[in-house]
């Protein structure tokens, strides 16, 4: 579950302040897929990197699986994204002198992971670069880069996986290859999934789809393929009672 209450942010420059994020509130259960979309500066890795943690918001509080992050100091902040959270960058962000196969080991071997050389090649298999693994990424394509940078991202299992434009260095092709592999992973092992694309076409595919526009959410809608939730999941989470974009209820609040 992941809650944001009247979380906003604002930057200065100068005496100038900037309003990047209206103050919003937002409830996502465990297991749903959402897609971000919105105009190029409206905000969306803005709110990814609060949501990850990796940023601190002006006002509100963000709970991750209940526990406040905007409370936590680096150190536990650290901890629990290292636990909990996946973070797949659009530009990859792989060590190049890393082979695929090390690209993925290593952070499972600095996190003293058990098994971490037949889990590095299970996730290289799971997302079809079974014979890759000795490549760098300089002799990979990018849409195979993209795949070892979601192999990574899945190897501490996160219960939740922030994606920001994971598709959008890559051809429609690649593109929609990547995204099926999101999709599979995520109805697999139920990972909260959030997801900014430019793509409408993709966004559909999610289970519910919010609009973010000049820092504020414009529209937040479910989708088709949300009705497939009860017959697809175990780990299935009623619709929202509330408006997502209204505060919580004290007794939602608790839950
Ligand atoms: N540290 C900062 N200082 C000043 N302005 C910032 C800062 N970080 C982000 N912004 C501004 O906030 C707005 C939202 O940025 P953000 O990166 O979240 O947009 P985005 O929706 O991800 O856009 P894109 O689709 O182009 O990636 C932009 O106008 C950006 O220039
Ligand atoms: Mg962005």
């Amino acid at each position: 579950m992941i809650r944001l209450n009247n979380v906003s942010k604002i930057v200065r420059s100068g005496s100038e302040e900037l309003t990047i994020l209206h103050p919003l509130y937002l409830s996502i259960p465990v297991g749903q897929f959402v897609a971000v979309v919105g105009p190029s500066g409206s905000g969306k890795s803005t709110l990814l990197s609060l949501v990850a943690g990796l940023d601190y918001p002006t006002t509100g509080d963000i709970r991750l699986a209940g526990e406040y992050i905007t409370l936590m100091k680096e150190d536990e902040l650290a901890r629990l994204r290292g636990a909990k959270v996946g973070f797949i960058f659009q530009s990859f962000h792989l060590i190049p002198s890393l082979t695929a196969y090390e690209n993925i080991l290593v952070p499972m071997e600095i996190r003293k992971v058990p098994k971490a050389r037949e889990r590095a090649q299970a996730l290289l298999d799971e997302v079809g670069l079974h014979e890759r693994g000795h490549h760098y990424p300089s002799q990979l394509s990018g849409g195979e880069q993209q795949r070892v940078a979601i192999a990574r991202a899945f190897s501490n299992e996160p219960a939740i996986l922030l994606a920001d434009e994971p598709t959008g260095n890559l051809d429609s092709k690649n593109g929609a290859h990547i995204f099926d592999l999101l999709i599979k992973l995520n109805r697999e092992h139920a990972t909260t999934l959030l997801l900014v694309t430019h793509d409408h076409v993709l966004a559909d595919q999610a289970d519910r789809v919010i609009s973010l526009n000049e820092g504020r959410i414009v529209e937040d809608r479910e989708t088709r393929r949300a009705g497939e939730w009860e017959s697809g999941r175990t780990a299935f989470c009623p619709p929202l009672s509330h408006s997502p974009t209204l505060p919580l209820s004290e007794e939602e609040e608790v839950a």
